[in-house]
C-alpha cells in the first residue's frame, strides 16, 4: 500500500526533496527541494505558465514583492481576520487545529459550520479525545493568526512591522491598474503570478502537504459583475483539466463546494486529490467579488476604478480566482504515478509513471560495456543535453541503471553499443512498455521529440 512515508523516502533517496536544515535536526514543516525535485516543480510551473498564462489571451504574468506594505495585509482583511483556532491538551501540552481535532474524531460532522462556542461544546459533550495521550482536558479555544512578521530597518518595533504575504493574490490586485494601462488590456483579462507565500501553520503537515513555506501558482480574472458566476463555473473546470493534462487520475480527483467561505468570498470551491491520508485540497477557485479591490481603494485612498473607454462606464471589477499549489501539485504527481510492478522474471520494479514533460530527466544515456562504449556514449549524451534534460550513467549493470531511471521517472533511456561505433544505431527502452527500439543517431532528436511533447 502507497504511504506518505514510502513517497518522502523515495524523494529523500533519489534527490527529490530533503528535510529542512537537517544537518541541526531540522525545522518542522520545511522541505528542501534536491535536483531532481528541483527539475520537476519547474516542470509543473512552465506548463502551469503554458495553460493559464502562454494560452490565454489577454494574460499577464507579474513577479511582486513577497515583503509589501502591512497596510495591504490591513486591507485585505489579514491581519484581523486570517486566523486558526487553537486548543491545547492540558495534560500532554500539544496543541491541535479545533477543526482537525474535530473532523478527526467524526469526519461526517460540518465543522465549517459551528461557531467557536459549539465547536467547544462539541469537544466537551463528545469527550474528544487528544491524538497523543488520549485523555479529553483541552484549553478554551484561542484564535491564532498564521500571518508571518518581521521587521524592516534597525529598530524591532511596531512602526517597522512588515509581513510576509501569505498569498500571492494581493500583489495582483494592488498592481491590477499598472497592468491593465501598460499592456492596454480591456476587461475580462488576467493576471498570474508564481511564488512563495508563507504561513504560520502549527499543525503536523503530511511531507509537503503543508507546509511554512509553499509555492502558489495563482490567476486572477478581472471582469465585470454579472460575468463573474460564469467565469467562476469556468475555471473550476479549467483547473481541473489542468490536473487532468498534468496525468492525474481523474478518479482521484472531486469538487468540494466551501459550506463557510472565507472572509473575502462570495463562492469557493476546492478541487480534492485522494491522497494516501485521504482528500486534500491542491486548488481553489474562488469567487471574490469586488471585495479586494474595494478595500484598497478604501486603505489606500487610491481610486481602484476600472475605465471601460468604449462606453466611459467607470467601475471596481469583480475578481475569480483560480489558485494551486505548487507543492501540492508536486506531491499530487508523486502519489498518482508510484507503481510497483512485478515483472516476467518475479523481481520487482518502482516505477514513477509521469508523463515525459514532468520527468526530471527525459533521457538518460548509458554504455553497454563501460571500456569500450564510454567516450561514445558521453559524447551522445553531450549532443542530447543541448535539446533535453539528460542524465549520463555508466556505473552497474544495464538492469539497475534501468531500474534507477525507472524510480525518478526517466521516460527514456538509451544505449550505446558496438552498432553505434559500426552503423550509428542505439537501443531506445521506454520506461512504461519496457519495449526496446533501435534509432539511427540521425534521427534521434526528433525521435525524442515526439516521445517528449506534451
Ligand atoms: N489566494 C487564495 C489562497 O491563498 P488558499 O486556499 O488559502 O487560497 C491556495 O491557498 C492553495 O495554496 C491551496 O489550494 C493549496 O494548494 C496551497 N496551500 C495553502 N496552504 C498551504 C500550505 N500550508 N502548504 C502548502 N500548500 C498550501
Amino acid at each position: 500500500m502507497l504511504t506518505i512515508d514510502k513517497i518522502t523516502n523515495l524523494c529523500k533517496q533519489y534527490g527529490f526533496i530533503f528535510q529542512g536544515s537537517e544537518i541541526y535536526g531540522g525545522l518542522a514543516n520545511t522541505w528542501d527541494y534536491g535536483p531532481l525535485g528541483s527539475k520537476m516543480k519547474n516542470n509543473i510551473k512552465d506548463f502551469w505558465r503554458k495553460r493559464f498564462i502562454q494560452e490565454r489571451a489577454n494574460s499577464y504574468e507579474i513577479d511582486s514583492s513577497i515583503l509589501m506594505h502591512p497596510k495591504v495585509w490591513e486591507a485585505s482583511g489579514h491581519v484581523s481576520n486570517f486566523n486558526d483556532l487553537l486548543v491545547d491538551c492540558k495534560e500532554c501540552k500539544s496543541r491541535y487545529r479545533v477543526d482537525n481535532l474535530i473532523s478527526e474524531h467524526d469526519s461526517s460532522i460540518k465543522v465549517d459550520l459551528m461557531s467557536n462556542e459549539e465547536m467547544l461544546e462539541y469537544i466537551n459533550k463528545n469527550k474528544v479525545e487528544c491524538p497523543k495521550c488520549h485523555k479529553s482536558n483541552f484549553t478554551d479555544i484561542r484564535q491564532f493568526n498564521l500571518l508571518f512578521q518581521t521587521y524592516r530597518g534597525v529598530l524591532n518595533d511596531s512602526k517597522n512591522l512588515v509581513y510576509l504575504r501569505p498569498e500571492n493574490a494581493q500583489g495582483e490586485y494592488i498592481n491590477y491598474l499598472n497592468v491593465q494601462r501598460t499592456m492596454r488590456c480591456k476587461i475580462p483579462f488576467g493576471i498570474g503570478q508564481i511564488g512563495k507565500a508563507f504561513r504560520n501553520e502549527i499543525t503536523p503537515g503530511n511531507f509537503i502537504f503543508r507546509t511554512i513555506e509553499f509555492e502558489q501558482m495563482e490567476y486572477q480574472t478581472f471582469c465585470k459583475k454579472g460575468n463573474d458566476e460564469e467565469i467562476y463555473e469556468y475555471f473550476k473546470e479549467y483547473a481541473k483539466d489542468f490536473f487532468v493534462d498534468l496525468g492525474i487520475n481523474k478518479e482521484k480527483l472531486r469538487f468540494k463546494n466551501h459550506d463557510k467561505l472565507a472572509f473575502y468570498a462570495k463562492a469557493a470551491c476546492d478541487i480534492e486529490y485522494l491522497f494516501p491520508f485521504g482528500w486534500g485540497e491542491i486548488n481553489g477557485t474562488h469567487n471574490r467579488t469586488d471585495y479586494d479591490l474595494n478595500q484598497h481603494q478604501k486603505i489606500s485612498g487610491q481610486n481602484m476604478e476600472y475605465l471601460d473607454s468604449d462606453n466611459n462606464e467607470k467601475y471596481i471589477p469583480y475578481v475569480v480566482e483560480s489558485t494551486i499549489g505548487v507543492d501540492r501539485a508536486f506531491l499530487t504527481l508523486l502519489c498518482d504515478s508510484y507503481e510497483e510492478e512485478t515483472l516476467q522474471d518475479g523481481t520487482k520494479r518502482e516505477v514513477l509513471k509521469l508523463k515525459p514533460f514532468i520527468s526530471p530527466y527525459k533521457v538518460a544515456v548509458f554504455p553497454l560495456v563501460k571500456k569500450e562504449h564510454k567516450d561514445k556514449a558521453y559524447e551522445l549524451y553531450e549532443l542530447l543535453s543541448k535539446y533535453f534534460s539528460c542524465t549520463y550513467d555508466d556505473t552497474a549493470n544495464i538492469g539497475k541503471k534501468y531500474r534507477r531511471q525507472d524510480v525518478i521517472g526517466t521516460p527514456l533511456c538509451i544505449t550505446v553499443d558496438e552498432n553505434t561505433i559500426k552503423d550509428n544505431t542505439v537501443t531506445i527502452r521506454d520506461r512504461d512498455s519496457m519495449k526496446q527500439e533501435v534509432v539511427n543517431t540521425n534521427d534521434l532528436i526528433q525521435y525524442i521529440e515526439n516521445k517528449i511533447k506534451i
